[in-house]
């Protein structure tokens, strides 16, 4: 049996629409309706959303936000913020909205205030990240910490990584954060090789405290401290650890002082709002990670409040949906031309994909539509000196969010009107195309002969008609930082919902690992478990070995 989704009047209603609307050219929707940009572009929390270079017109959206009101998006929600289990596999809450909760609303699960828990993690990672910006937390040897390395890997790392980056021109001037996750050795060694142990603080980030990768990093990071003549009594000076399992952080010899508290209602892929935003509070300090916090607060306010017309993450999503499930556009682009978001899209790649890429709904039953688009990306303008050529003229249409700043950090002003030039016309071109008889008058301009340019034409003409989403906001800083990732969590979260499916638990990366396990022990000489790998897995296991 499968789900029934695609049966659903909504659904139905979309699918004729969209063969009805199939050769609508959006060059022409634009010179038809002047209104349409402003029908279009909605703004909260410091940004703006234009999505009117999408292939839609007013009975879209209005057949999309029908779609949105049979999956009991506006119920959802309301079970999301209210601390519901809506992850229902693991039987958890889903409540990072509740780590950025800045309004006086007391939050339960199983009736139980969460709120006086966090404020407590956000004082002590307050009274942390002060001492060591201070210089007032120091190394075992008396001097002041100055190298800061985050062990951690998926949730416990790509998002403040990616922060971290994206907010340098506000860190700590003295204190440089590094960020260790691969259990390749080089990973690890490169980034030691530019440490002093006496100066040098770990922080362990591991929710379950039982990643393979964060453990054996940390064991490395211990056996080189100590190799380094890191007195063994103060271990407790340059290991900490955040984790929401406190027994096996204990047993692996981080004293419960040391370990700053997660909980299971806050997803890996989530959870840099909580303790695992250390390395960020360390950063640009704690005031700035509470203005990341406050972003975010405002885009939670924004999705919860906002009619779903004026709701830029459910418009967003709606606009995913439409792209991916009845135009068939498979992957979407993220596309900041902010050379310091470079790293956005791994961050929004786990969040998106470990969330959505699912193919049973919440009933156990197979879905036959689309779910979880494949997310990539790249900064602008490097991207288009890279893969733009097959977003124009490939055989593929590749929906995008183009992200940018009005201004810069650098003084560089004239460099940073060129890089919006740049977004803003790569919109327009993929939007837009070129037919070959522009080609051929362009030509003729130019002198080229008539044969010339007909045999030109063809290789020099672009369909156009490719969507994009313009997301603009004045600055990148914490607090537009922190509404632009709050908004792409919701956008996942509207289209698991709309996919009537679970976007918090990942059992397939569960899987991953354990097969691991049985290949390490073979890998490592035991032959018992060879019969459960296939042939080819046992000839490559006996190679490597
Ligand atoms: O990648 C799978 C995963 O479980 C993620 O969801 C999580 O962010 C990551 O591993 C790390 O897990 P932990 O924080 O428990 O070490």
């Amino acid at each position: 049996m499968s789900s029934s989704l695609v049966q659903t009047p909504a659904w139905q209603a979309l699918s004729a629409h969209a063969n009805a609307t199939a050769s609508l050219h959006m060059r022409d929707l634009f010179a038809e309706d002047p209104d349409r940009t402003q029908r279009f572009t909605i703004s909260a929390a410091q940004w703006l959303l234009d999505y009117s270079k999408n292939r839609i017109t007013t009975e879209t959206v209005d057949l999309l936000l029908a779609l949105a009101r049979q999956a009991g998006l506006q119920q959802w929600q309301a079970r999301m913020f209210d601390g519901e289990i809506i992850n229902h596999t693991e039987q958890r809450a889903v409540l990072h909205t509740a780590l950025r909760n800045r309004s006086a609303r007391t939050i339960e699960v199983q009736g139980q205030d969460v709120m006086p828990a966090i404020h407590a993690v956000q004082q002590r990672m307050a009274k942390f990240s002060d001492a060591v910006r201070e210089g007032q937390w120091l190394g075992h040897s008396g001097k002041r910490i100055s190298d800061v390395v985050n062990i951690g890997i998926g949730g416990s790392d790509l998002g403040p990584f990616m922060i971290c980056e994206a907010l340098q021109p506000y860190a700590h001037p003295e204190l440089k954060v590094h960020f260790v996750s691969n259990i390749d050795g080089a990973h690890i060694d490169r980034v030691l090789q530019s440490c002093r142990a006496d100066q040098t603080l770990f922080i362990v980030s591991s929710k379950s405290f039982s990643t393979q990768e964060t453990l054996n990093n940390t064991k490395a990071a211990r056996a080189w401290y100590l190799a380094q003549g890191g007195p063994e009594g103060s271990i407790g000076r340059h290991f900490v650890a955040v984790t929401s399992n406190n027994k096996l952080a204990t047993e692996f010899g981080i004293s419960s002082e040391a370990q700053f508290d997660m909980w299971d209602w806050v997803g890996g892929r989530y959870s840099l709002w909580s303790a695992i935003g250390l390395p960020i509070a360390i950063s640009i300090g704690m005031t700035g990670f509470q203005s990341l916090l406050q972003g975010a607060f405002e885009m939670d306010e924004h999705f919860r409040n906002a009619p779903f017309a004026e709701n830029i993450p459910v418009m967003l999503a709606l606009m995913g949906i439409w792209n991916s499930n009845f135009l068939g556009l498979p992957s979407h682009a993220v596309l900041p031309y902010a050379q310091q978001l470079a790293s956005l899209h791994s961050y929004l790649q786990q969040a998106d994909m470990e969330s959505n890429g699912k193919s049973v709904d919440r009933d156990g039953l197979a879905v036959d539509y689309q779910t979880g688009p494949v997310i990539w990306g790249g900064t602008g303008t490097n991207a288009q000196h890279a893969f733009f050529q097959l977003m124009h003229q490939g055989t593929q249409s590749i929906p995008a969010d183009f992200i940018l700043f009005k201004q810069t950090h650098t003084e560089l002003k004239e460099q940073q009107q060129m890089l919006l030039a740049n977004g803003v016309a790569q919109m327009e071109a993929l939007m837009r195309g070129k037919t070959e008889q522009q080609v051929r008058d362009e030509l003729a301009a130019r002198g080229v002969d008539a044969a010339e340019s007909r045999r030109l034409a063809p290789y020099m003409a672009f369909a156009g008609n490719h969507p994009s989403n313009a997301l603009l906001a004045d600055a990148l800083t914490p607090q537009s930082l922190g509404a632009l990732i709050a908004m792409y969590e919701h956008k996942i979260f509207v289209q698991g919902v709309i996919w009537n499916i679970n976007s918090y638990d990942q059992y397939g990366v569960e899987y991953g690992k354990q097969m691991a396990k049985t290949v390490l022990q073979s890998l490592n000489g035991d032959t018992g478990n060879e019969g459960a790998v296939s042939g080819s897995t046992q000839s490559l296991i006996r190679r490597l070995r």
